[in-house]
């Protein structure tokens, strides 16, 4: 039987991502629907609404339910609303590099990263643009337990600079050729460390906690002495067994957990606009395992 009494929860993959229905996030929940969200959010990673009709303000109601918001640095927020991110790319763009476009962690550069994100999808192209997800649970729980061991003690360094330092990869400098207006500034070299492996608060459960796009070394060795264990890494973690993959619809709003996943986002889709809406909610400090 469902443990599910208000909403419908069905998975859209093995690893990790569940659609629900019966829901809609425009009026005010009771705390009942609400926990049974969170709750679902906790066993699946990744949750899907189809078909909400959102303005911005209630984007931001439905998503400040699971925490305050955060301002996202670097990148130019929705006019009126600075916890909205728009996420945009226009038809007229061949970037090589779109935003969201290497697997990652959001903000994994924050002293105190963020708990999760929620991405409303506004303009969708006829096709292409999905975006993909994978669990950094199943990653850890692959891995012998000899790398486990090694893993649980170390610490890595994280930083923005390599996506928004002054050759940042999505770094636009307000060129109207993009949609996004992505500035550097001094933020971009800070570096802060996390444990290699932390601990869920929620569910008390070890994921992996490395992301190519923001981690660069491990704490007290080179880029290069990391490189070899990092790669291996990146690529492990993202196996396509522990992933989901998502197709986007207008109307379509996704909610992940930072904490145990990364994701990317598809750049196929040159010729079409796609616009959607990211507000990020505020987390906690990673906790190492003891
Ligand atoms: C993001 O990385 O936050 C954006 C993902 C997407 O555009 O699909």
């Amino acid at each position: 039987m469902s443990q599910y009494k208000v909403i419908d929860v069905q998975p859209i993959a093995g690893a990790l991502g569940a659609q629900i229905s019966g829901v809609d996030l425009a009026g005010p929940l009771p705390d009942e629907t609400f926990a049974e969200i969170r709750s679902a959010l906790h066993d699946n990673l990744v949750i899907f609404f189809r078909d909400q009709q959102l303005t911005p303000a209630q984007h931001k109601a439905f998503s400040a339910r699971f925490g305050e918001l955060l301002e996202v640095p670097f990148i130019r927020a929705l006019q009126g609303h600075p916890e909205i991110l728009p996420v945009m790319k226009g038809k007229a763009e061949q970037t090589k590099r779109n935003f969201g476009g290497l697997w990652h962690t959001d903000m994994s550069y924050a002293e105190v990263p963020p708990l999760g994100s929620a991405l409303y999808a506004r303009v969708i192209p006829p096709y292409g643009g999905d975006t993909m997800w994978t669990n950094m649970y199943r990653a850890y729980d692959a891995l012998s337990d000899g790398l486990k061991a090694v893993l649980d003690t170390l610490r890595a360094v994280h930083s923005p600079v390599r996506s928004y330092g002054a050759k940042g990869a999505v770094v636009n400098n307000g060129d109207p050729a993009h949609k996004m207006d992505v500035r550097t500034d001094e933020r971009a070299s800070a570096e802060v460390t996390h444990p290699v492996v932390r601990i869920h608060p929620a569910t008390g459960k070890k994921a992996l906690y490395v992301n190519s796009t923001y981690t660069l070394r491990f704490e007290g060795m080179t880029e290069e002495e990391s490189a070899p264990l990092l790669q291996f890494l990146y690529g492990h973690a993202v196996r396509p067994e522990f992933t989901c993959r998502f197709r986007w619809t207008p109307g379509a709003l996704a909610v992940w957990d930072n904490r145990c996943t990364q994701h990317l986002a598809m750049n196929d889709y040159d010729g079409f606009d796609r616009e959607l809406h990211r507000t990020t909610i505020a987390g906690d400090r990673p906790i190492a395992v003891a």
